[in-house]
């Protein structure tokens, strides 16, 4: 059976992927079992999605009265959950004024980018002086404007050509972005606050606040990129908030809807209102279901237990990170925030992530990489003490079976 069904993604799919050779088929919070029964303990979570694990019964319990109701409107009419949706965002996040909804998280952020595009064209800024500064390192998303945001040659490779307007620094280098906003290029700087598919690079505190004083200096936007580390996962709901910077922009998508598909592009004062009516648009962003799932979801991420856990469970982690470190040196360090970690392999250990992945799997342990040299740690947050101390023996095994194979 679970061959067969390969066999299928083999034969059907667009071949991008390359999926562990294991057909998922249940979960339940932060355990998981194949289709030859085969339990997992989740440090994956969906690459960051299922925050509150598995088959939630808020959310289930959302999901199911919704789709008694109503699925869908498009625009052109409304329905209470999305509303509502906008509205608690909009207090949750301290910041923003506007919301638009989407459904993924490039989509967030191609909406960003139109937006500051709109935001300099109202400010009679000419076409050359609406770029995008981007960091090396970091990951927007998949469309041609999100991935041209996206500061790694290796996803730009044979699209080109690629739209124009977007420019690079160094993450974590103030001086390199200062550089560039001062050229009078820039309108708005996309920045994750934790870069993830990179590395899981944590921003240093200074350096998000002094793009905030060059953005206010240059009169460009600040747009926080939180589709991976916002939702709590870094310990506060927002990631901005845990760095207590005020962006104007701030990217969701991934926790949002616990795993429905959902994404969101919060706006602050400064550009509220530089998309007016025809400027933009989706027919599935705002889809009530998503919206009615993502309510339920943000309720339980906002709740001050739920982020408590975050900080404990990221304390444990790192414990039990840095004892098998100590038994098999393997790590070069445990970096990261809240449930955002990341353990870079030492150097005599690189390309090697891939292979531990393999182990894992084999060990009953479903873990993501972040690039080919570090292991990325993003468990649901309400993650169980049983299940970090579980995730964590089969890592150990994991580990031992990969050192004894090489
Ligand atoms: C920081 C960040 N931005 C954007 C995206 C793109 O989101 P999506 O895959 O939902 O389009 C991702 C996905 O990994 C991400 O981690």
């Amino acid at each position: 059976m679970t061959e067969s069904l390969l066999a299928l993604a083999e034969r059907y799919y667009l071949p991008i992927y390359r999926p562990r050779r294991i057909v998922l088929e249940r979960g339940q919070g932060s355990r998981v079992w194949d289709s030859q029964g085969r339990e997992y303990v989740d440090f994956a979570a969906g690459i960051a999605v299922n925050a509150l694990g598995h088959a939630h019964p808020a959310l289930r319990a959302a999901l199911v009265e919704q789709a008694g109701r109503l699925w869908h409107t498009s625009n052109v009419f409304v329905s209470e959950p999305p509303l509502r949706l906008a509205e608690e965002l909009v207090e949750a996040s301290r910041f923003a004024r506007r919301v638009f909804l989407c459904n993924s998280g490039a989509e967030a952020n191609e909406a960003a980018i139109k937006l500051a595009r709109r935001w300099a064209t109202a400010q009679g800024r000419p076409p050359e002086r609406r770029g995008i500064l981007t960091f090396r390192g970091s990951f927007h998303g998949r469309t041609l404007a999100a991935v041209t945001a996206t500061a790694q040659p290796k996803y730009h490779e044979g699209y080109e050509p690629l739209p124009p307007g977007f420019h690079y620094a160094d993450f974590n280098d103030i001086a390199s972005a200062e550089a560039m906003l001062a050229s009078g290029e820039i309108c708005a700087v996309l920045v994750e606050p934790v870069q993830g598919e990179g590395g899981v690079m944590p921003a240093r505190e200074a350096f998000l606040h002094e793009l905030r004083a060059l953005c206010d200096r240059f009169d460009a936007l600040l747009m926080f990129d939180e589709i991976q580390c916002g939702m709590g996962r870094t310990g506060a709901l927002f990631a901005c908030h845990g760095y207590q910077v005020t962006p104007d922009v701030v990217t969701l998508a991934k926790a949002l809807g616990g795993g429905f598909p959902i994404g969101a592009m919060l706006v602050g004062e400064k550009a509220a209102e530089a998309m007016q009516f025809g400027a933009h648009g989706t027919t599935f962003g705002g889809n009530p279901l998503a919206a009615a799932v993502a309510r339920a979801a943000l309720r339980e991420l906002a709740a001050p237990a739920l982020l408590a856990n975050v900080a404990r469970q990221s304390q444990a982690l790192r414990d039990g990170l840095a004892r098998l470190d100590a038994e098999l040196g393997v790590f070069a360090g445990i970096r990261g925030r809240g449930l955002m970690l990341g353990a870079p392999l030492r150097p005599e250990h690189a390309g090697q992530a891939a292979s531990i992945l393999d182990h894992a799997a084999a060990h009953g342990l479903l873990l993501l990489q972040a690039g080919p040299d570090v292991l990325r740690f993003v468990p649901a947050l309400n993650i169980e003490d049983a299940d970090i101390a579980d995730g964590l023996d089969r890592l150990r095994s994991a580990l031992h079976a990969w050192r004894s194979a090489r």
